[in-house]
């Protein structure tokens, strides 16, 4: 059974690079982006932060325009996510993961996810391609913004005037150099590629799995939906991240 085939991959991995998306922490409580998308009518200015997620509108809250239009809205939306994140805990997924660098001797999680939950559930070697929502830095001149407090009503000032914004990748910016260039690395000499709760839609993201591909590692799917990647997996596996990767674990 299909389980126990991945198993036994997993257990023959030198290299093994785990590609995650908003699925990896929805069993933590915290909703998928494309979930968020399905409202149709945007929030009115009255509407609370919650609503806001609800009706998520990426061109308001996740894009440098957006936040040029209205950057108290945008900050006041993002410590609000910020708050969510810190009440939740990571899942078995996450703990599973985390487990698997006892048995194998190189494993890279490259996160799409801005949560930390890989973190806090004691995974080491970790890339966070669309940044992290607990650090800030600033819009003009991405100075780092290391003592900034989070619950201002309003995004403060850097020491060069411009407003300091979270340290998260929006949509029309470039990803991090220095995390695209290592998860690009290792998705090239990696043996082994877990791709978990990514709809692998969004590039250059998507891109790692094919590098992988075509430097022959095999690659593993756990999501309970198809994607556009399903048809170049070697194993598709039809389920949720906490309830699949604690099961992989046991095969050890
Ligand atoms: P999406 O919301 O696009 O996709 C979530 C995927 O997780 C879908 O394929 C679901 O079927 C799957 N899924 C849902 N529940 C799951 C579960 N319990 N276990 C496993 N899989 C599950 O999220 P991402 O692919 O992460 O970008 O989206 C990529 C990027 O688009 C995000 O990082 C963000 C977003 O807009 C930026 O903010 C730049």
């Amino acid at each position: 059974m299909e389980i126990s085939q991945v198993g036994e991959l997993l257990k023959n991995a030198k290299r093994l690079v785990v590609l995650t998306g908003a699925g990896m922490s929805k069993e933590s409580g915290i909703p998928t982006f494309r979930e968020t998308q399905k409202a149709e009518e945007p929030p009115g200015d009255g509407a609370d932060l919650a609503a806001l997620w609800a009706n998520y509108d990426p061109q308001k809250l996740a894009t440098p325009e957006g936040f040029l239009v209205d950057p108290t809205l945008v900050w006041r939306w993002y410590e609000w996510r910020r708050q969510m994140v810190l009440k939740v805990e990571p899942n078995a997924g996450h703990v599973a993961l985390a487990k698997l660098e006892k048995y194998i001797e190189d494993v890279l999680i490259v996160t799409q996810n801005v949560d930390g939950l890989h973190a806090r559930a004691g995974s080491r070697n970790i890339v966070e391609l669309h940044g992290s929502i607990t650090s800030h830095f600033c819009f003009a001149n991405a100075h780092k913004a290391e003592t900034v407090p989070f619950d201002l009503p309003e995004p403060p000032e850097c020491f060069c005037g411009s407003p300091i914004r979270p340290a998260v990748v929006w949509f029309g910016e470039a990803l991090p150099q220095n995390a695209m260039e290592q998860a690009t690395r290792a998705s090239e000499s990696c043996d082994l590629m877990l791709v978990v709760g990514t709809s692998a839609l969004v590039w250059p993201a998507a891109s790692l799995p094919y590098i992988a591909k075509q430097n022959k590692a095999k690659i593993i799917e756990i999501n309970p939906e198809s994607t556009p990647l399903s048809d170049i997996t070697d194993y598709a596996l039809k389920g949720t991240a906490a309830a699949i990767l604690p099961r992989l674990l046991e095969c050890f």
